[in-house]
């Protein structure tokens, strides 16, 4: 397979331990924070101490002269002429801290991400920015590094930056470096599925793909090829799948959660390759990005493998529907009935509503092995862009688990809201003929009908969490922070907080 190994020129993080002032390096990262009062000077962030003494204890002034406010995603080069080591200082904004004095992670991870970006073509940097919070400059570094250059020929473009030494306070710094390492490298791996080309990612060299991430980090795969769906019942994903020379797959990955997991998590996501809507074929613009439609399922696959790598006390298993959704002679019809996984029936009334379809098959599947949690995520609605828009995703399902859920979204700086599930909306899911149907006909409502839909399949009882990231698993727009364009990685680090919080607490 050509490549879905897209950023393969990374960046290397070490941990500093020379002064700023004084160490071997093209650049100094510091953060610079906004005055408490409107007009004042911005305030230098901790951890710069050594370079504001080499500048007389006047580098806010300095970088106030330029313009500089340290406002969030603010960048400012200044040449240092000697008055520290390195030949360049780069401040980035903070942006105000939403509580106290102290910029929270995510504004951390954010600014690190920007100056990051900002330092693509530099050789090394050395960052200041670990001494607030190392976990979230490490993650903010990588992320906003990240560069998918697979298909382009010759060197248009810069390098990222070549290393990042990161100066830090951490009493365990090597493990909370190795831990945010592997984080941003299961966010790094979920853009380049999302950003490979569905010419290339289809199905087949999917599955393919999360066999070799599965392999790599010890853990069990079982696929199901077409005529084992057919075979096994999968009516959903048989039947989206079967419009398509693409044949469809049904990933499942197992992590075991080491010698005494606390609990079993059910993660499930959506793998549709790319997705034209079928015979109720979309509109020609815009529909380049649904080649994004497999955002979940590859989130899902690489939290899979993160818990694994962290050898989280929790037992994951992963179950993943990958279809290419076409219109063609032999593709399912407006009208069709399929039989899903587990014996229940839907009417398709629409072929573009087709993830709901295939993670019908995938819940079921998935809940038969009795997890205490079940979370799924997909890019499911357009409707989840028009509530929310493209950065907060819309998170379902039962309470009080859902409210957990989106909880740890914000948490983690992914955001998410919770969405309820209005009591009426299953009954505009009836049917004409079979059990329900897999849209209402009317346009209200959207996300929360897909998801009501989603409910139904799964068991009575069982804590369960849809998140819909039809907005933030793409970013279409300039970079900004740590998210560059294309694929986000959303909800890699929501799942991980999940599952983090679930081997903490129960
Ligand atoms: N993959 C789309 C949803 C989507 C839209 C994701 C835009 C990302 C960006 C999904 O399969 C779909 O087509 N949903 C329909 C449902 C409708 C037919 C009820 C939609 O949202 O229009
Ligand atoms: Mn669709
Ligand atoms: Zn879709």
């Amino acid at each position: 397979m050509p490549a879905t190994k897209g950023s393969t020129v990374s960046t290397d993080l070490h941990l500093g331990s020379a002064s700023p002032a004084t160490a071997d390096t093209d650049a100094v990262i510091v953060g610079l924070l906004p005055a408490a009062e409107a007009g004042a000077t911005p305030r230098l962030a901790p951890g710069a101490e050594e370079v504001d003494a080499a500048f007389d204890g006047a580098l806010a002034q300095l970088l106030a002269v330029t313009g500089a406010t340290g406002k969030a995603d603010e960048v400012v080069k200044i040449p240092t002429r000697g008055t520290i080591t390195a030949p360049l200082l780069v401040a980035v904004g903070l942006g105000k801290p939403d509580a106290g004095d102290a910029p929270s992670a995510e504004q951390v991870r954010r600014a690190s991400g920007t100056a990051a970006r900002a330092l693509a073509g530099t050789e090394r940097a050395l960052s200041t920015l670990g001494r607030i919070e190392l976990a979230a400059a490490a993650e903010g570094t990588l992320m906003g590094a990240y560069t998918f250059t697979a298909y382009r020929t010759g060197s248009n473009g810069r390098a990222p930056v070549g290393s990042v030494e990161l100066l830090s306070t951490d009493s365990d710094a090597a493990a909370t470096l190795r831990t945010a390492a592997a984080v941003a490298t299961a966010v790094r791996t979920t853009r380049d599925l999302v950003n490979t080309p569905p010419n290339d990612l289809y199905p087949e060299t999917f599955a393919a793909r999360a066999r070799e991430l599965a392999e790599a980090a010890g853990i069990e795969v079982e696929i199901l090829d077409d005529e084992a769906l057919v075979a096994g019942g999968y009516g959903g994903v048989s039947g989206v799948g079967q419009g398509s020379s693409r044949k469809p797959r049904l990933v499942r990955l197992r992590y075991a959660g080491g010698p005494s997991p606390r609990a079993k998590v059910a993660l499930v996501g959506k793998g549709v390759t790319f997705d034209t809507g079928g015979i109720s074929i979309k509109p020609a613009a815009g529909m380049d990005a649904m080649t994004s439609d497999m955002g979940g399922a590859a989130a899902v696959i690489a939290t899979t493998v993160l818990a694994a790598q962290l050898e989280l006390p929790v037992a994951v298993t992963a179950t993943v529907p990958m279809v290419e959704n076409m219109p063609s002679d032999s593709a399912y019809r407006p009208g069709d009935v399929l039989r899903m996984y587990g014996g229940k029936t839907v009417e398709v009334l629409n072929t573009d509503a087709e993830g709901r379809l295939i993670l019908a098959d995938a819940i079921v599947r998935a809940a038969e092995d009795g997890p205490d949690y079940l979370v799924e995520t997909s890019t499911l609605t357009g409707a989840q862009q028009v509530a929310l828009g493209m950065r907060t995703m819309g998170v379902m399902g039962s309470e009080p688990f859902r409210e957990r859920v989106a909880g740890l979204a914000r948490a983690t700086g992914e955001d998410g809201w919770a969405m309820p599930f209005p009591g009426h909306i299953r009954a505009e899911l009836d049917s004409r003929v079979a059990d329900i149907a897999n849209v209402t006909g009317k346009r209200y409502g959207g996300m929360l009908v897909a998801g009501t839909f989603l409910g139904e399949f799964v068991p009575a009882g069982l804590s369960w969490a849809h998140l819909d990231i039809a907005g933030p698993s793409f970013h279409t727009g300039g970079p900004y922070g740590y998210t560059t364009k294309g694929g986000t990685g959303v909800p890699v680090r929501t799942l991980l907080a999940v599952l983090q919080d679930i081997a903490e607490n129960g």
